[in-house]
């Protein structure tokens, strides 16, 4: 059994699996999948390409993606197709026994590779020293490594989604009297999310993981409600607010809409921000006619498009918001993956081992108790 001990490399496919068509590949993943019968379960985030979405069993959001996992009983594998992180948090909500796979190791998200454990426990021993006595209370975004959803879970925090971000800030902010919330590791989601429950920009800090202090004085630490991490995705600070400027001059009746990791300057002038399946669900019921400009993953976009030709949908700028890690998953890694399963062979597994293994699921539990 190959299993995976250092993510991002992928070694290159069997000749088999390269130069396949389309057609050929979908035929034997078909058989495949067909062979393993109940044993194994796809799951596909939004982002992903609609050839490999058309294999998904269940697609959707990172948080219906992390309850769809842990709702799971009999099953034997899963097979992720999405980012390195959403892999782990399936290992980690499912029963011991059950094998996940991610088709491509080299489908890692920069964000979350934005924010390593040394540096999450250093802010914390400084944070701790400013904050004198203050309770601080750690929330990450799930789009990190199972190393810092562990030292979130280890010091009484929670995992959060772009869909209950609010819900897990206000209960942080119940936790004690005036906690300080350090948010890790997408700057962009903390910011928005406590900007849209009435927080002002002045009560967050965004800290430095390169500076001394984080680039503050241990007084302006002291006085902030949230610390802000510095991190952020990669595709969606593409989306600039001047590209909602045009959208608006190029169609007085475009409805903007944006994911939260979007820089607040871009939410602040969009008609609706939320996660992917808010974005999906907005657009579903939306009546015909209805213009849009979505600021989020091409991929996502393009597809709401052709399901939904009864609207006018594009993508909020012209840049390429390609998410190049979600796009290594293509048919002919998911064919190599789900034969080898077929063939009795696990390979590409993505395991975490104790004691990170428990301490992120406290986090994690923690996320799907508040939240359900
Ligand atoms: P969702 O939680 O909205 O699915 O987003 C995950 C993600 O990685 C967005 O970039
Ligand atoms: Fe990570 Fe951004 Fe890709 Fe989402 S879109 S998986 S945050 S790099």
């Amino acid at each position: 059994m190959d299993t995976m001990t250092a993510h991002y490399f992928q070694p290159p496919l069997p000749a088999e699996y390269r130069g396949q068509s389309d057609e050929v590949l979908r035929g034997r993943i078909a058989a495949a999948k067909s062979a393993l019968g109940k044993r194994l379960l796809i799951l596909g985030h939004h982002y992903q390409q609609t050839a490999v979405v058309d294999f998904a069993d269940f697609a959707g959001d990172s948080f219906e993606l992390s309850r769809k996992a842990a709702a799971q009983t009999g099953i034997d594998y899963v097979i992720f197709c999405g980012v390195h992180f959403m892999a782990e948090s399936a290992d980690i909500l499912t029963e011991p026994r059950v094998r996940v796979i991610l088709p491509d190791l080299g489908a890692g998200c920069s964000m979350a590779d934005m924010a390593s454990l040394e540096q999450a426990e250093d802010c914390w021993e400084q944070l701790r020293a400013a904050a004198a006595g203050r309770k601080i209370v750690p929330i990450t975004y799930v789009n990190s490594s199972a190393a810092i959803k562990a030292f979130v879970g280890k010091n009484g925090g929670a995992v959060c989604t772009s869909s209950n971000c609010q819900a897990i800030l206000r209960w942080a902010l119940e936790r004690g009297n005036h906690p300080q919330v350090l948010f890790l590791p997408d700057q962009h989601l903390g910011r928005n999310t406590a900007y849209q429950m009435g927080h002002p920009l002045d009560s967050m800090v965004v800290w430095d993981p390169q500076a001394e202090l984080g680039g503050h004085t241990a007084q302006r630490l002291e006085r902030a409600d949230f610390v802000l991490w510095k991190g952020h995705c990669s595709v969606h600070q593409l989306f600039r607010p001047e590209h909602v400027d045009q959208a608006r001059r190029q169609d007085s009746q475009v409805k903007v809409i944006v994911h939260p990791e979007c820089a607040w300057e871009v939410v602040q002038k969009a008609d609706l921000s939320g996660s992917t399946s808010f974005i999906v669900k907005q657009i579903e019921a939306a009546a015909p006619g209805t213009h849009w400009a979505v600021g989020t993953e091409v991929h996502l976009v393009q597809r709401l498009a052709q399901r939904h030709p009864e609207q006018k949908i594009k993508v909020l700028s012209d840049c390429q918001c390609l998410c190049t890690t979600m796009f290594r998953i293509d048919l002919a890694h998911l064919c190599w993956t789900v034969e080898n399963l077929a063939a009795g062979k696990v390979v590409n597994q993505i395991k975490v081992e104790e004691p990170i293994r428990g301490d992120a699921l406290k986090a994690l539990e923690r996320m799907l108790s508040i939240v359900g």
